[in-house]
């Protein structure tokens, strides 16, 4: 038996921790012990907790109630207690997922007393250092032993930076071990579509008809700090909304909604707030968002999660960044890069309002990569 220790902390990291946990106790009960650390990243409970009873996940053993703060403090304050537990637990292994200071902490707290890392969604690269979320990934991959990247271009990225395909084990960060395996966002996304939209009536609760509406995500920290990004997002939407007379729903990122009548002009925040049209609500459930992005025509989002989920149910998705770490959905034509410029969203809603036979390949593996990913941690660390 191996024990694994998994952090998870913000939304995203809760719902992908989710397909891994489900496969240790679907297949790996007898041989893998794991042990759930929550950093407290993120606490409403429409951002934490809702996510554990829907998807299953078992209750954090420890939570460190990190709650909010600068980058440094955040992150120092999680380090500190990870590597309490850590040195309690002694796991065979970290697990940590995507991008965020609780990746950071995470991999910083347990490779300083060697207790190898695991790091799933590895290799992703923006290529835009401004972005917190780049430092962390970076960091974290190469603190790694194992490293499961869910794309090829991931994975070509851990080869650009001098990552090597041909280690042979007992891996270590010294002579790690990286995989292109598929997505566990995947995996999670299949399970959970056919009980999503029977368990859900979000979309008779906003008065939105299958296929005819936008659901979109803003919350990446240059959009909604910066009052010029925000206003042409808002702008752009409240005009394409306004235009189409088309609903467009957003699920709010409680960052996002703290900051609209502060960084929006007055004017547009008004229209915002009485338009017919535009339908703000309060974060929802993965099983909430999963009807949403199924039945939308259209999805437009700053998230890298929401932009992957648009993709795998074959929904045309408008960017709104500079850059994406999924480049093959912008390479197969059913993703736009617009940054916050209100023109080209515009002209990317038009494009695909008209577009005929939009491609969705099956790019993010079989539904399974969570069993591959375990039974790949079960071979090197039971050995050691
Ligand atoms: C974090 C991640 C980002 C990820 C996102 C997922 C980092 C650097 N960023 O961004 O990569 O895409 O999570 O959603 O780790 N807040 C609440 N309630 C909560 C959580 C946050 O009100 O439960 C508010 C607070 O005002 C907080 C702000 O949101 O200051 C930002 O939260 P934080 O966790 O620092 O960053 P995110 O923008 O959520
Ligand atoms: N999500 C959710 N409810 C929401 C918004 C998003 O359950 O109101 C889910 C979404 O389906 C995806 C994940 O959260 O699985 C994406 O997280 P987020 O956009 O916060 O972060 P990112 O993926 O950009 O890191």
């Amino acid at each position: 038996m191996i024990k694994i220790l998994t952090i998870i902390g913000a939304r995203p990291q809760i719902i992908k921790a989710a397909a891994l946990s489900r496969a240790v106790r679907g297949s790996f009960s007898d041989s893998i012990k794991e042990i759930i650390v929550h950093t407290g990243q993120h606490y409403d409970e429409n951002m934490s907790g809702v996510f554990f009873d829907e998807l299953d996940i078992p209750r954090p053993d420890y939570n460190l109630n990190a709650g909010s703060g600068s980058h440094g403090k955040q992150t120092a304050f999680m380090i500190e207690g990870i590597e309490e537990i850590l040195q309690k637990e002694k796991p065979n292994a970290i697990i940590l997922y995507g991008d965020t200071n609780s990746t950071l902490a995470g991999a910083i707290a347990a490779s300083k007393i060697h207790v190898p890392v695991v790091h799933i969604e590895a290799g992703l690269r923006s290529f835009n250092k401004a972005m917190p979320e780049e430092i962390n990934r970076i960091m974290c991959d190469h603190a790694s032993t194992l490293l499961f990247s869910p794309t090829r271009a991931g994975y070509d990225n851990l080869l650009k930076e001098g990552f090597k395909e041909d280690n042979r084990a007992p891996y270590t960060a010294d002579n790690p071990k990286i995989y292109h395996c598929g997505d566990v966002m995947y995996d999670n996304s299949l399970h959970f579509s056919a009980v999503a939209e029977q368990q859900s009536d979000i979309l008779e609760k906003n008065g939105l008809e299958k296929n005819n509406f936008i659901l979109s995500t803003i919350h990446r920290n240059n959009n909604t700090d910066e009052p010029e990004r925000l206003n042409a997002l808002f702008s752009a939407m409240n005009a394409i909304a306004e235009e189409n007379k088309l609903k467009v729903v957003l699920p709010l990122h409680p960052r996002t909604a703290k900051l609209l009548s502060q960084n929006l002009s007055s004017e547009l925040y008004s229209k915002i707030k009485t338009s017919r049209f535009i339908i703000i609500i309060p974060p929802v459930s993965f099983l909430e968002m999963i009807a949403l992005e199924k039945n939308a025509s259209l999805v437009m989002t700053d998230s890298g999660g929401v932009q992957k989920e648009a993709f795998f149910f074959k929904k045309p998705c408008i960017i709104l960044r500079s850059e994406t770490e999924w480049v093959e959905l912008v390479n197969c034509g059913s993703a736009k890069i617009v940054d916050a410029n209100e023109k080209k969203i515009k002209e990317a809603f038009i494009y695909f309002n008209n577009a005929k036979d939009l491609q969705f390949p099956q790019l993010f593996g079989d539904g399974k990569s969570s069993e591959f990913i375990c039974s790949e941690i079960l071979k090197t660390f039971s050995t050691k």
